[in-house]
């Protein structure tokens, strides 16, 4: 794999290859009747941000900030989400200095007041060459706020709220359809097609789509922002709230910090003896079921991936046996994106993994064995400059057995 196909194992696929005529991207229109420098207008709802916002009435800002000096909890729990700094983070800094593919923005600072431009269609339909004019409104402190309260809360001059009946300061609307899993659904399902080598693979959505979770009414929002009682802004009475800080994969965005993750697996496993005699085999299984994710794990960003790895050492710590296995997906980037497999734990999918050894030595032995989650290869990392920036992986799991040969 060279360094630019690494550098498409992203998220979305950050690669466009421009060509004079570009009459291979996907577009509405019969590529023969396309002429050079056409503006294709934006068709797609990733490819234009959500509307600009107004103020609602009776606040003065709609910056997470301000909305923080009333929803205190609210706002401390937010910040401390991915969604805070989903431009912020290291990785998309990174893809984004090389090839800045505005349509990015959309997701990641998705209101039209976040954003310095206002995109009118692209050039032959190529995402690298939009149309663009300055955007009068552009507010810079709301944009470093990513995925801001107003993202989700703020719509026509309202906030946005499914109680409806509160003595909120502001002019608020209940719309339960706008904050249920649609929204989510909005930014965490696009697989969709700029071009052959660029693709967006979010399935998330429609990974829960027909499964128990969906069935048993488990939403992403009932997974990702649990109940609990509160009062939701100072100095009022207690009501049914939802945490803000959206745990998920549990793989902190900092160096030295730690993130609270949701735990997805469910895992049994054999039992080992104390002593064996040579000639015995040691049989090891390990257990794994998605028990508790209402969508494959890993799910979303397609460089994620498990590990599970057994390793027989003797009392020196040399290693006699290594074997790892990946869960995860596998992807072509060119000539065209495809993904060549799959084996991502689909909900409620058990597998089992064995670990089987002939002793044939006598001595002190240990069988260690782990469940490692990482979001990218270490490989992909270096390639963006952010080795060792924070931490790429964490465990899930951890067992060691010491047993000895006579
Ligand atoms: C001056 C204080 C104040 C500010 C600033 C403020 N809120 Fe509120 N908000 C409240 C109060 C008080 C309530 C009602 C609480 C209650 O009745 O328990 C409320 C209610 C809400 C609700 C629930 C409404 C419903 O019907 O479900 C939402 C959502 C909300 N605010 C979001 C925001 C957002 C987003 C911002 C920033 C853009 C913001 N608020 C700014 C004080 C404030
Ligand atoms: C405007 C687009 C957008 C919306 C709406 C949105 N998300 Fe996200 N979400 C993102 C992006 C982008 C990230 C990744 C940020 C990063 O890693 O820098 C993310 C990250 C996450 C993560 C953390 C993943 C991890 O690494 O652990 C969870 C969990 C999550 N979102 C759940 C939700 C839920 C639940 C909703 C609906 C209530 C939602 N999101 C709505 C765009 C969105
Ligand atoms: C039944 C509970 C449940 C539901 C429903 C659910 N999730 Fe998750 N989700 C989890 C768990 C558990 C994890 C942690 C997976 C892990 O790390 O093994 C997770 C992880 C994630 C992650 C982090 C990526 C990863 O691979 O860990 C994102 C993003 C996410 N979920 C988004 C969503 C969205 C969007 C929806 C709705 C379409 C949703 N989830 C519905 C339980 C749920
Ligand atoms: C990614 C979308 C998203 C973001 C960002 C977000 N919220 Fe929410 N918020 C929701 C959803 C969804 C609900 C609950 C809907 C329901 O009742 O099921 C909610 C509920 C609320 C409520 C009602 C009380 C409660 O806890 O249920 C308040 C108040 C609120 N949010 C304030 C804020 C503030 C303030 C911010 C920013 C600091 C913020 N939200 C950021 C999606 C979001
Ligand atoms: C349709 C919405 C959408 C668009 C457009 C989008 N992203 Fe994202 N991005 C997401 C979501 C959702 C996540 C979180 C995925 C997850 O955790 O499963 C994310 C996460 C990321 C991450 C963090 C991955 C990680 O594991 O930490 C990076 C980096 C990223 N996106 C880069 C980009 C780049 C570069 C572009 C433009 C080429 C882009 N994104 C466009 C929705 C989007």
């Amino acid at each position: 794999m060279n360094q630019k196909s690494i550098l498409i194992l992203l998220t979305i696929i950050s690669i466009v290859m421009i060509t004079s005529t570009l009459t291979d991207c996907d577009n509405t229109r019969n590529p023969s009747t396309i002429q050079q420098n056409d503006t294709i207008p934006l068709t797609r709802h990733w490819e234009s941000p959500i509307p600009h916002q107004e103020i609602p009435e009776g606040l003065s800002s709609i910056s997470a900030a301000s909305c923080g000096a009333c929803h205190q909890e609210i706002y401390e729990e937010w910040k401390r989400s991915t969604h805070a700094v989903a431009l912020q983070d290291l990785q998309f800094q990174a893809e984004w200095k090389k090839d800045s593919i505005i349509s990015c923005l959309n997701c990641h600072t998705p209101l039209q007041n976040q954003q310095a431009f206002i995109v009118k269609g692209f050039i032959n339909g190529d995402h690298k060459t939009p149309v663009k004019e300055p955007n009068p409104h552009f507010d810079q402190a709301l944009q470093l706020e990513s995925i801001t309260c107003a993202t989700c809360h703020v719509r026509d001059g309202h906030v946005i709220g499914t109680i409806g009946h509160t003595n909120a300061p502001h002019k608020t609307i209940k719309d339960v359809a706008l904050l249920s899993e649609q929204i989510c659904i909005s930014c965490h399902n696009v697989v969709d097609e700029l071009n052959p080598v660029l693709v967006c693979t979010f399935e998330t959505g429609d990974e829960w789509n027909n499964n128990w979770a969906k069935k048993a009414g488990k939403t992403c929002i009932s997974c990702h922002m649990p109940e609990t009682e509160r009062p939701i802004a100072a100095g009022m009475d207690n009501r049914r709230s939802h945490v803000h800080h959206f745990p998920g994969s549990g793989i902190p965005k900092f160096q030295d910090s730690k993130a609270e993750g949701l735990v997805s697996m469910e895992i049994k496993e054999s039992r080992l003896d104390d002593s064996y005699a040579v000639g015995d085999t040691i049989n090891y299984f390990l257990e794994i079921k998605n028990s508790f994710a209402g969508h494959a794990i890993p799910t979303g960003d397609p460089e994620r991936f498990f590990l599970i790895t057994f390793r027989l050492q003797d009392s020196r710590g040399n290693t006699i046996r290594e074997e790892t296995h990946r869960i995860g997906e596998h992807w072509q980037w060119y000539p065209v994106a495809k993904k060549l497999s799959d084996n991502n734990l689909k909900p409620l999918e058990e597998r089992t993994y064995a670990f089987h050894h002939k002793l044939r030595k006598k001595g002190l032995f240990t069988l260690s064995v782990a469940i490692t989650k990482h979001r990218m290869t270490e490989e992909n990392a270096k390639y963006h400059d952010i080795f060792g920036k924070y931490p790429l992986s964490i465990e899930v799991f951890k067992k060691q057995f010491k047993f000895s040969i006579t």
